[in-house]
């Protein structure tokens, strides 16, 4: 069977996910005064893998999925954070934050708290306390960025709850500190990006060289997003993930002799790999043989998306997922079962795993009315192949980070 997750989508479905997490946030903490509600999405790459921590273009969008924040302000300088996944509550001082992480959840928002009172205290502004109820509706672990959906959901919020005005990239960057800094995940800069600066119908093309961006608009009337999650977790991929970037810094200093000019894996040339890609433990070779095509892939991507070629993006991301399996080695036979099936769906464009790998979903891009051919077949053939049906979810685009004035 493939499951049916209920979405944002719509401003009816969006107040009234919104009004209900005010609710749950009143039964954990009291009526008292109404709390305030943000949303903050997750995200989905559909090209540029394994790039930003090479300095090359990455081609996210934000999904209608993602965390809610509940905050009420206090009295006094105490900070209560919760969440409706586990019962537990974690009390702070706004005056004696604590210096080191926990292990636990909470660690996120509290990351994010102690940056952007710095920020606050830089503009000679000062914290209150707040209860914080956290919530949504975005699978944990399964490469659709959840921690980037709390971390910019909770620096958005507090800087509305503290009244700062600080730019979006300034909240994006906070997030990225709280995450690398207390938190202690040496992350690559998309994920924060991508929910932060995510806007309704388009893609953002991050070049995470020199950090521009424009976006480039993506006509949902013609096209839609899938997901199909493996529900695989390797325990593992963290320290794989890490590994991966290890190998690529390890290509990049291997190579930079031979073409000087070069900042990051993402500018040396192909002809200077092939010249001297022997000099390199083959397995870094194969990571910067991916890293170096994939530039060209994603470039090829945006041009393709630029007239309207949704078919031409698509092969892009499946010649992706090859090089992925093939060179990058973060693929794993449920996602290369999916992807198959689905490139074999007529009115599929192309699918390849999104996120760091290893698990996870993958990213399917369709012509509308394809949907429910799409969902029969991955269900089917994953089936027949593992015993057990993947989740298949179909999304719409998001705005970004936003209050929802629920009511
Ligand atoms: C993970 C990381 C991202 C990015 C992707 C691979 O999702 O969080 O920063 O490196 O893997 O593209």
């Amino acid at each position: 069977m493939t499951e049916a997750h209920p979405t944002t989508a719509g401003r009816g479905g969006e107040l009234g996910l919104a009004a209900a997490h005010a609710g749950a946030f009143q039964e954990r903490f009291g009526a008292g005064g109404r709390p305030r509600v943000f949303f903050s999405p997750g995200r989905v790459n559909l090209m540029g893998a394994h790039l930003d921590y090479n300095g090359g273009p990455v081609m996210p969008t934000a999904i209608d999925r993602g965390t809610f924040v509940a905050v009420r302000a206090r009295r006094d300088t105490r900070v209560a954070l919760a969440s409706t996944l586990d019962g537990a509550l974690v009390e702070l001082d706004i005056d004696r934050l604590p210096a080191a992480r926990s292990g636990r959840w909470a660690d996120y928002p509290v990351g994010v708290l102690r940056e952007i009172l710095a920020l606050a205290d830089a503009q000679g502004a000062r914290g209150i306390g707040l209860d914080v109820l956290f919530g949504g509706n975005l699978p944990v672990g399964a490469g659709l960025s959840s921690s980037a959906s709390i971390c910019v959901g909770t620096a958005f919020a507090l800087d509305a709850v503290y009244g700062l005005g600080l730019p979006r990239v300034e909240l994006v960057h906070a997030a990225l500190r709280a995450e690398r800094g207390f938190v202690g995940v040496q992350c690559g800069i998309m994920d924060p990006y991508a929910v932060g600066l995510a806007r309704q119908s388009s893609l953002l093309w991050l070049d995470c060289k020199d950090r521009s961006s424009e976006y480039i608009p993506i006509d949902h009337e013609r096209v839609s997003i899938a997901v199909a999650d493996t529900l695989v977790r390797r325990e593992l991929a963290q320290g794989a993930f890490n590994e991966r970037v290890a190998q690529c810094r390890a290509a990049f200093d291997g190579l930079r002799p031979h073409q000087p000019d070069a900042t990051c894996l993402r500018d040396v040339r192909f002809e200077t790999l092939a010249a001297h890609g022997g000099e390199l433990e083959p397995a870094s070779a194969r990571r910067a043989h991916h890293v170096i095509q994939e530039v060209a892939r994603t470039f090829s991507a945006r041009d393709a998306l630029r007239r309207g070629d949704a078919a031409g993006f698509g092969a892009e991301m499946t010649r992706a997922h090859d090089s992925l399996r093939e060179l990058f080695e973060v693929s794993v036979p449920e996602l290369d079962r999916l992807v198959e099936s689905a490139v074999a769906t007529p009115g599929v464009h192309g699918a390849r795993l999104t996120g760091a790998g290893f698990g996870g979903c993958a990213v399917v891009l369709l012509e509308r009315g394809a949907e429910a051919d799409l969902a029969a077949r991955l269900t089917r053939d994953y089936e027949a192949a593992f015993g057990r049906a993947p989740v298949v979810e179909f999304f719409g685009g998001d705005p970004g980070p936003r209050e929802i004035p629920w009511n």
